[in-house]
């Protein structure tokens, strides 16, 4: 680590790496960091355009060694190696898909450990390190202890936020919870991605024995940082659509509450928008216009309307709808901030509150 700088190190400009280095270098002043560097695996042409644009707004391209030559030859001006990267970065963010980032990990960044800050992955790298989801598990997060955290999923930051706006108590801790089930209907693909659209609902398997699918394992998970012990279970289906993952919920509750105050927490969480909507375009279009360069900053967006209590007030159920990856993209902010400044962070994170709605 470069000890008169704090450099924050992306690896991957795919779906999460291209959003996010694009946040930190056009917010770097303002969050307090002198340097933001890129790595790019593949030496393609057809990525050129988004990675001068990254480059001309101060972000510095990384190449592993050995491809090097061959991104000069196609217009590409690498700054510095892959490990010269590793060495200079205070916080490293691995964006690669599922498997990778494990892979990364043993052939680099363990052996960078001693040098760097912290080390993060993101909703696919089950195993990485502490999971961890702003608001849900921050106490649990020791930036001097915990070198290594997996930012959960965006669907796993919506299934968090209900289930802690809903179960805690009055000293904070998560209590109240009975059991949880949850659908997550998620969208075909990302808008930037280019396949596997589907025209017709794919139903998943529950190939987690405990928890169905990895939604409420990693849910389970996060709050055993808290020493929460969750009985939880999902389902998950991907749907025809571009817009945003829904979800239906169904939380179970030791003590029962009125549909008032289920609606209140709702409105009193920060993290939370509601909506009187029914609609999945209007909120995504919202975000289109009001947003962090189309983004809805919230955790998740509830559906007022379609929220009702059974069972005497002991069973809340209703959908959501899960923001895009902006969830997870301020995670992933909130998380480097901490490893940078273990005082200032939640006060330059505050950056971000405009694109944090009550109402949508
Ligand atoms: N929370 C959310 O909303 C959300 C949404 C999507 C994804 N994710 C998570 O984010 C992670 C990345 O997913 P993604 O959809 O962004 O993936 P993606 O679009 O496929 O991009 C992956 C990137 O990783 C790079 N890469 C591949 N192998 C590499 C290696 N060996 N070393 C260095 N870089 C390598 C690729 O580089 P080249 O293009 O140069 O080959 C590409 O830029 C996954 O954990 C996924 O679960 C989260």
């Amino acid at each position: 680590m470069d000890q008169t700088k704090k450099i924050v190190h992306i690896v991957g400009t795919g779906t999460i790496g291209e959003p996010l280095i694009g946040l930190f270098v056009r917010k770097q002043k303002e969050l307090g960091i002198d340097e933001v560097t890129f790595h790019k695996q593949t030496p393609t042409p057809l990525d050129r355009p988004k990675i001068e644009n990254l480059v001309k707004r101060g972000a510095k391209l990384c190449v592993d060694k050995d491809h090097w030559g061959q991104f000069e030859n196609i217009g590409y001006k690498p700054a510095y190696t892959r490990r010269e990267a590793l060495e200079r970065a205070s916080v490293v963010v691995d964006c690669t898909p599922s498997g990778v980032g494990q892979q990364n990990k043993t052939d680099f960044y363990n052996s960078y450990k001693n040098n760097t800050l912290g080390f993060m992955a993101q909703g696919s790298e089950f195993g990485f390190g502490k999971m961890y989801a702003r608001g849900i598990n921050d106490e649990a997060f020791n930036p001097q202890k915990d070198k290594f955290l997996q930012i959960v999923s965006c669907n796993t930051h919506s299934l968090a936020i209900l289930t802690k706006t809903l179960g805690v108590d009055a000293k904070n801790k998560v209590s109240n919870i009975e059991n949880a089930q949850f659908v997550l209907m998620r969208r075909a693909n990302d808008v930037s991605q280019t396949k596997d659209f589907l025209p017709a609902p794919q139903l998943g398997k529950h190939s987690d024995k405990s928890f169905g699918t990895h939604h409420a394992r990693d849910l389970h998970h996060l709050f055993k940082t808290l020493s929460v012990d969750l009985n939880v279970y999902s389902s998950s289906v991907k749907i025809p659509t571009q817009y945003m993952h829904t979800l239906w919920f169904n939380v179970k509750l030791k003590k029962p509450m009125t549909l008032e105050e289920v609606k209140n927490r709702f409105i009193e969480n920060p993290l939370v928008a509601i909506t009187n909507r029914q609609t999945v375009n209007e909120v995504f279009s919202f975000g289109r216009d009001h947003g962090y360069y189309g983004r809805i900053l919230n955790q998740v967006v509830v559906s007022m309307p379609t929220v009702e209590v059974l069972q005497g007030g002991k069973e809340v159920v209703g959908f959501c709808m899960t923001p895009q990856d902006g969830n997870s993209l301020l995670s992933t902010v909130a998380a480097t901030l901490k490893y940078l400044y273990r005082e200032e962070w939640e006060e330059k994170l505050k950056l971000f509150d405009p694109y944090i709605f009550k109402e949508i």
